[in-house]
């Protein structure tokens, strides 16, 4: 596999053709899309996600969202990543793990070395994130990944808590 980034844990590695059925399984669990409301019907719906949505991230912009495994088994946990919004013309955060692996820190862990990642060697100058306000977990992951609230907001139909985060390399314009 080619990882694209490591943690101390983690391994981020760009999805594939052929990992519909992780999209697919990650899917099912209704506690997993239970903020999200995006149920994935069948594989070949996960496949059409992989290669409409995911895939073309990574050549258009060079980043996307990345299947995450453990470093220490090779297990596939989840995804975590940058996603560009053209819509809003924004770069969004995100984050998905499988229900047996929540509570360890990994969705933090990832999400802070994807925002490094974005910063360090995509010179990305600002990332979002967005949860919804019942999410705690996701919410305490924009938090401890040093993001600031922004606002409490309607986004695509859904009340959204938007956080944000600078890259200190591009210092801030300030008025005069
Ligand atoms: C959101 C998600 C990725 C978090 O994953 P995770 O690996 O459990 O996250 P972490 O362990 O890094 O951190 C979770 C934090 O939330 C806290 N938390 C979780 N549930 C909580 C609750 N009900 N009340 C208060 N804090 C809570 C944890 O204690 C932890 O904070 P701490 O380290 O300061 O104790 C995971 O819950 C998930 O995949 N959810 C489904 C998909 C989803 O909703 N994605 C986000 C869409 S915006």
């Amino acid at each position: 596999m080619n990882f694209i980034i490591t943690t101390e844990r983690l391994s981020l590695c760009s999805f594939t053709k052929e990992d519909a059925s992780l999209i697919y399984e990650l899917n099912l669990d209704p506690e997993v899309i239970r903020y999200t409301q995006d149920p994935v019907t069948d594989l070949s719906h996960a496949q059409q996600i992989l290669e409409q949505v995911i895939l073309p991230q990574y050549d258009l912009y060079g980043y996307g969202r990345w299947a995450v495994y453990l470093k220490s088994s090779s297990e596939f946990v989840g995804w975590c990543g940058l996603k560009y919004i053209p819509q809003r013309d924004e770069i969004d955060l995100g984050y998905r793990f499988k229900k047996q692996y929540w509570g360890m820190g990994y969705a933090t862990e990832a999400a802070r070395a994807c925002i490094r990642y974005g910063f360090d060697k995509r010179n990305i100058k600002k990332i979002v994130g967005r949860a919804a306000p019942e999410n705690i977990a996701s919410v305490q992951v924009l938090k401890k990944c040093g993001m600031n609230f922004l606002a409490e907001e309607l986004v695509d139909g859904l009340i959204a808590m938007t956080y944000e985060i600078a890259n200190p390399s591009f210092p801030a314009i300030h008025s005069l």
